[in-house]
């Protein structure tokens, strides 16, 4: 019964996304071929040690993302927009938690969205902590607005080494969660990489879509395989009109 993805089975929905669901976009994700680590050592880009031996290149590589984040040309795509159809129908209650900077999630009208690696467009102070939210580029020049000095601000992006945000209210939101999907995301990164084993262990069933297999796909009650603009609109539908 529990297996039926029939909605009327489910009360609340935690979907937790990775790259994968923005590369339709045309974002690269981390660890494809020619994905983003790829021409970059994570430590030098994402790691405080990294920020700290040289700050220039961390600045301009989260301002050329965030350049690309703004363009024109970059819009959600049909797995972002399923997701928020999802949302915007299903009878009961859904969270999303991306592992995603960018923001095609809002732009496809998802509400409930918990960030748990940080946004590209915010920017936070070393010595207060204020985030603030930016659409431009930012460097060691640039005054912090709550302090009024330069050297203050740094990509609000949760870089190795560092604690996710909001591991609280995500633990909360996976032991309430009776319907868990994983998508468009490698499982490498922890504590991302247990939410399925740990909803599966409170009791929901979990499905993974994803373009490739991955090294958690056996422990899924589901793993389908395919790129999920194509996957989710019909799966969303079918799901909804169950
Ligand atoms: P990865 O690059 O590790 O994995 C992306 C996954 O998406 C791979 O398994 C691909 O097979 C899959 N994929 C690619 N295109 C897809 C498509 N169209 N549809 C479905 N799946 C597709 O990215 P993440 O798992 O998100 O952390 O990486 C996790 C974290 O590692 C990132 O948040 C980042 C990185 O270090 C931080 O920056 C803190």
């Amino acid at each position: 019964m529990k297996h039926d993805l029939n909605q009327k089975n489910f009360q609340h929905i935690v979907i937790l996304t990775g790259a994968g669901i923005s590369a339709e976009s045309g974002i690269k994700t981390f660890r494809d071929h020619n994905g983003l680590w790829e021409n970059h050592r994570i430590e030098d880009v994402a790691s405080p040690e990294g920020f700290e031996r040289d700050p220039s290149m961390v600045y301009n590589f989260y301002n050329k993302r965030r350049e690309q984040l703004l363009s024109p040309d970059l819009k959600p795509n049909f797995g972002h927009l399923a997701l928020a159809k999802l949302e915007k129908n299903f009878h009961g209650k859904t969270t999303l938690v991306t592992q995603n900077v960018d923001n095609l999630h809002e732009s496809a009208g998802q509400q409930n969205i918990i960030h748990m690696h940080g946004e590209l467009l915010k920017m936070r102070c070393l010595t207060t902590n204020e985030v603030f939210t930016t659409e431009q580029s930012f460097d060691g020049q640039t005054l912090c607005a709550c302090c009024q000095r330069p050297n203050q601000l740094r990509p609000h992006i949760v870089w190795f080494g560092e604690v996710p945000f909001s591991m609280d209210r995500i633990q909360l939101e996976l032991s309430n969660c009776d319907l868990f999907f994983s998508i468009g995301t490698s499982g490498q990164v922890y504590p991302a990489a247990m939410f399925g084993q740990i909803a599966k262990q409170n009791g929901a069933l979990t499905v993974e879509i994803n373009k490739d297999p991955t090294e958690n796909s056996p422990f899924f009650d589901k793993s389908i395989i395919g790129k999920a603009g194509e996957i989710l609109p019909p799966f969303v539908d079918n799901f909804l009109n169950s």
